[in-house]
């Protein structure tokens, strides 16, 4: 019998007792879960509610549970939740005793408790994590940053720029799902411990000294707030799922460069697939499900977010829903960048394509007429007329003589000729967050924190 039996005479059906059991997630954080009674029992002992020998003997108990757990025990799924699978373990060990456990705690702050320890875990490692792939990005940008390439928009070619350019682009982008991650880690780290059902307790319980003991930075304030909210775990999928969304750009470039068509780079071996029938793949099948996978964490925010509104105070079973959605948010999104991370520590740059006389470099020419006085737009107009006539001609902008650039405007002198060449182009790029190498020297030394 389940240990809320007290006013019933049957229980619930087998089906509902499936139905609504929630170990199979809830087993995901059972060290969570011993660590709050734990510190709860700790708490009691202190204030005097258990005398010191009482609490000794439930703190004895609880690592025995623990050691079960760790030694594989399953509770059984008529026990509901870890909660009372714990409760009735430590009665088996310790006896009647543990039914003191409980006193001045409910499972609705036990399970707020317990998901917040788990959640400021789990953002920690996905704080290194991020750590370790922004640092991979910085190590390929030393190493490789200076490979001309196009930069796109609208996927077409734009003007020249450094690989590093673009490369730190996806950096600071997981740069700032860093500060997310902090900045949600501070909202997670507050105890609800103690908040019981949702109205306080009258017994004299020091919730401070609980949360202290938890490593929780202070207390949520109001017991009602405490077991019902959620936001902090729609915030943290959110952060997530936003983290996702650069992983799976990130992913969609690697797919492209890997490819045949742009041959920017090789995957390392590591991180590739072959095919069962065409014997020549070497397919970038890490990257293809980073970006796959960024639909399930999408579609995790969407649960909780959908969950919670409407919801009447203050806890509601609805909300056991959390963990599934949670858990699979923060799991995924963190294997996600370790693969990527390792992506880019493993990948081979191979080159980009050959820029030399390119209409990439078109802006060099309004651009130099700029810089003689023209105005841009009139600029502008003179350098699309060039290459509507290399287009008509089929020649490139190399191919172009000084006649040809005069006869198109006379601001045009000799120097404008050196102006075509990719990697002076980029390189003139100085102004801040501009793609010359001092720049991107520059924002290196920002992301690794020098
Ligand atoms: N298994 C429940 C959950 O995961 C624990 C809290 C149950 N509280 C209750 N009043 N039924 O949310």
């Amino acid at each position: 019998m389940a240990l809320w039996d007290g006013r019933f005479e049957g229980g619930p059906s087998a089906e509902m007792q499936a139905f609504s059991e929630s170990l199979d997630t809830d087993m995901l954080m059972w060290r969570e879960d011993i660590a709050g009674s734990m510190a709860h029992v700790t708490m009691l002992g202190e204030v005097g509610l258990l005398t010191a020998e009482e609490a000794a003997t439930i703190r004895d108990g609880l690592s025995k549970v623990e050691k079960d757990l760790e030694a594989g025990w399953q509770p059984d799924i008529a026990l509901e939740d870890i909660h009372m699978a714990v409760e009735t373990k430590l009665g088996e060990h310790i006896g009647a005793l543990a039914g003191k456990l409980h006193t001045a705690r409910s499972r609705n702050d036990q399970v707020a408790t317990d998901v917040r320890l788990w959640l400021r875990t789990r953002l920690d490692i996905l704080d290194e994590s991020l750590a370790r792939l922004v640092g991979a990005i910085c190590d390929r940008v030393e190493a490789d940053g200076r490979t001309l390439v196009p930069g796109f928009t609208h996927l077409q070619r734009g003007q020249p720029i450094w690989l590093g350019h673009h490369l730190l682009a996806h950096a600071w982008s997981l740069h700032r799902d860093r500060e997310r991650v902090a900045d949600v880690r501070r909202r997670v780290n507050r105890s609800p411990l103690g908040a019981a059902a949702m109205a306080g307790t009258p017994h004299p319980i020091d919730r401070a000294r609980s949360a202290e003991l938890l490593s929780f930075e202070g207390v949520a304030e109001n017991a009602m707030d405490a077991v019902a909210a959620r936001d902090h775990l729609i915030e943290a999928a959110s952060v997530a799922t936003i983290c996702m969304v650069h992983l799976s750009r990130i992913a969609e470039e690697l797919v492209l460069w890997s490819s045949r068509e742009f041959d920017w780079i090789r995957l390392g071996e590591a991180w590739s697939t072959g095919s069962s029938i065409m014997p020549q793949k070497r397919n970038p099948d890490a990257p293809e499900l980073v970006r796959g996978k960024s639909g399930r964490v999408v579609g995790a925010l969407n649960a909780l977010i959908t969950m919670t509104k409407g919801l009447p105070m203050a806890y509601n079973r609805d909300l056991q829903e959390d963990r599934s959605a949670l858990f699979d948010a923060m799991h995924t999104t963190i294997a996600c960048v370790r693969v990527t991370a390792g992506c880019f520590e493993s990948m081979t740059i191979k080159g980009g394509p050959d820029l030399t006389g390119d209409f990439a470099l078109t802006t060099e020419l309004a651009d130099f007429l700029a810089g003689q006085g023209v105005p841009f737009r009139e600029a502008h107009h003179v350098a699309g007329g060039l290459v509507k006539l290399c287009e008509d001609s089929g020649q490139t902008l190399a191919e172009l003589s000084l006649a040809d650039l005069q006869a198109a405007h006379p601001a045009f002198t000799a120097e404008a000729l050196s102006w075509l060449d990719p990697e002076a182009a980029v390189e003139r790029r100085t102004s801040r967050g501009g793609t010359a190498w001092v720049e991107v020297k520059r924002q290196l030394g920002m992301l690794r924190g020098d």
